[in-house]
Formats: C-alpha cells, structure tokens, sequence
C-alpha cells in the first residue's frame, strides 16, 4: 500500500463528487435554506406576532411552526439521502470500518437530538422562545451539560453518519456545508435568544421592584 497524505487523500475523495448531479445541488440549497427560513420567520414573529395572530395565540403559533421547521427537517434529509444515491462511492469509505463508525455516529446523533427535544419540549425546541413561550430557567442536563448545541451537533453527526453509511464522498462535502451553517446559525441565534431572555430577567426585576414598594 502507498501512504497517502492526508491532503492526496482528501483531493481524492473530493475529485469522486460528481457535480453535475442536480441532485447535490437540491441538497445543498435544502441545507442552506432552513435555518434561513426559520430565522426569518422567528424573528419576523418575535418583532410583529404575525404567526400569534394570525393563529389565534402564541402556544399555536409555536405548534404551527414547529411542524413547518420539523417537516422542512424531513425534506431536507429525503433530499439528502437522494442525493447521495445519485453519487460515486469512494473504496476508503466502504468496507466495515466505515460501517461501524456510521452506525457510532448516527447512534450518538440521534442520542443528542432526541433527548434534547424531550429536555426542551416541542416549543423549547422551535423557537418558542420567539413567539413570547420562554423557559422558566436555562436547561443544563443531559445532553446540555456535554454541549450547548445537542440538536445542532447531533444533526451534523447523523449526516457525517449517512455519508459513512452510504460510502459517498459527496456527503462529506454536504456534511461541512451543514456544519458551517449550524456554526451560523448559532453565532446568529444565540446573541438573539440571549437578548430576549435579558430583557424577561429586566422586566421581572421591575415588577419584583414595584411588588417590593407595594409592600411598604
Ligand atoms: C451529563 O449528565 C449525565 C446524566 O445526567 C451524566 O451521566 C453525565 O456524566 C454528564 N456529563 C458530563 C460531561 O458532565
């Protein structure tokens, strides 16, 4: 056997993607298009209630976009899997290495998914916290106590996961993409989310401060 270098091996795999799948170009705009559509529907919400009135209160609008978030999920990952379908395999990544740290990774990414949905709960998971529905207090058990991110983190795991599964060297090239744009998105999100919760803790300190002088 020859000893690649780890950047022969990389150009190797990257030279497997087929580009002229329009299929990887679906996936890829899927990926980038979600956490786009979410924020600007959030925020729009955050700064004009437009869901809540339109659904007729805050609990319904969270519900109605969390499905809308949820199914987008959906799509995006049968875009994703039909995209690797269309693609070459690369030798590196087919045998029972790549197999077994597949399965290890979509274990764990799930893991991390799911038990931050049932830590959160459906509005805790979809920006309830922008159609006005806050959590009484930070979440730090498990799986937040590993990471502050579970569902971002686990979700990019079950992609790299898929990748290994299927032996495409595509879904490592779409896998990055998800990670950059989780890593967006965060650094879009948590200044955000962070801001609404400030400005609870300033109007609790205010009520608190007139309850305190009604008392005297
Ligand atoms: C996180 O919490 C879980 C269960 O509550 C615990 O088993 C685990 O050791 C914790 N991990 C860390 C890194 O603290």
């Amino acid at each position: 056997m020859s000893s690649a270098s780890p950047l022969e091996i990389a150009t190797d795999l990257f030279n497997t993607v087929d580009f002229n799948k329009k299929s990887l170009l679906i996936s890829a705009s899927a990926i980038v298009f979600n956490p786009t559509f979410w924020n600007i529907v959030a925020r729009r919400e955050y700064r004009t209630r437009f869901l809540t009135r339109a659904f007729g209160g805050a609990q319904a609008a969270c519900y109605a976009l969390a499905v809308t978030i949820f199914s987008l999920g959906l799509v995006r990952d049968f875009l994703y899997e039909r995209a690797l379908r269309d693609q070459p395999s690369h030798p590196l990544m087919v045998g029972d290495v790549p197999t077994y740290a597949a399965y290890a990774l979509l274990a764990l990414g799930n893991t991390l998914v799911i038990s931050s949905t049932l830590r959160l709960g459906i509005t805790g998971t979809f920006l309830g916290d922008y159609c006005g529905i806050l959590m009484d207090s930070m979440v730090t058990g498990f799986p937040f106590n590993i990471t502050s991110a579970p569902m971002y983190w686990g979700s990019t795991m079950n992609f790299l996961g898929s990748a290994l599964l299927y032996g495409k060297p595509a879904g490592l090239l779409l896998t990055i993409l998800v990670y950059v744009v989780y890593l967006v998105a965060i650094q879009f999100e948590n200044p955000f989310t962070a801001g609404i919760y400030a400005k609870r803790e300033k109007e609790r300190a205010q009520t608190a401060g007139r309850e305190g002088k009604k008392e005297l």
